[in-house]
């Protein structure tokens, strides 16, 4: 059993600097998401979606990430399910990714809007049928009696559809538009680089914060 206490690793694969990182944070973001997709790093579009309960309870969990560009960033998922509920109740999240073989997470922080009845249909008509049986098979987050269960709701919806699976009104994709983000990049002796965006006056502005 390894001892916990002991188990660090250096960070010095890279820097970012002032004098580095691009003016516009869509872009900063552009060049990391392009290095994690050239780096041997699993799932590079994965990020964990924080969100907070009626309850003011925080709560995360990993989704895909599925598009971004200047109008923001895009997943999908249930609109019922726990994420959906507490973004509809409060739009409030961040989105963060972490890729440990770059040395480096991301924070992106905004409020999320539902994406259009059209886009989330250009997307879920865009996956494999078998992908979208299961999005009707699926009450998610909700609790059921049986793996069987599950599996005999997903084959009567086989049934019921065939190849022609038409998208759920219970399903779709939220858009974040971020106010802020934080990019992280681990160095030496834990003096981490840090940079921060934040959007005001038409303008975003960059600085660094202590690590
Ligand atoms: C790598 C990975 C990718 C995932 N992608 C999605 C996704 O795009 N959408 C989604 O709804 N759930 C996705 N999940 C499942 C979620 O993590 C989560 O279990 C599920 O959405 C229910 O979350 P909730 O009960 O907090 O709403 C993914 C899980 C993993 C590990």
């Amino acid at each position: 059993m390894p001892n916990l206490a002991d188990l660090r690793r250096d960070f010095a694969s890279h820097e970012l600097l002032e004098s580095n990182v691009a003016a516009d944070p869509f872009e900063q973001f552009k060049m990391w998401f392009d290095d994690a997709l050239a780096s041997d790093v699993i799932d590079a579009n994965a990020m964990t979606v924080a969100t907070v309960g009626e309850d003011g309870r925080p709560s995360v969990r990993v989704v895909l990430l599925k598009g971004y560009d200047h109008d923001g960033f895009v997943f999908y998922t249930n609109y019922g399910s726990k994420k959906g509920t507490d973004l509809i109740g409060n739009p409030n999240t961040v989105f963060h990714f972490f890729w440990p073989q770059l040395d480096r997470q991301i924070g992106i922080y905004g409020t999320v809007e539902k994406t259009s009845r059209e886009e989330s249909a250009e997307y879920f008509n865009s996956r494999p049928v078998d992908s979208r049986i299961g999005a009707w098979a699926s009450a998610q987050s909700t609790v059921i009696n049986s793996r069987d269960e599950l599996e005999h709701r997903f084959a009567e919806f086989k049934e019921k559809f065939g190849d022609d699976v038409p998208l759920p009104e219970f399903w779709g994709g939220f858009r974040m538009t971020p106010f802020k983000f934080e990019f992280w990049q681990g160095r030496q002796n834990r003096l981490h680089d840090r940079i921060i965006y934040t959007f005001g006056d038409g303008a975003w502005t960059t600085s660094r914060l202590s690590p």
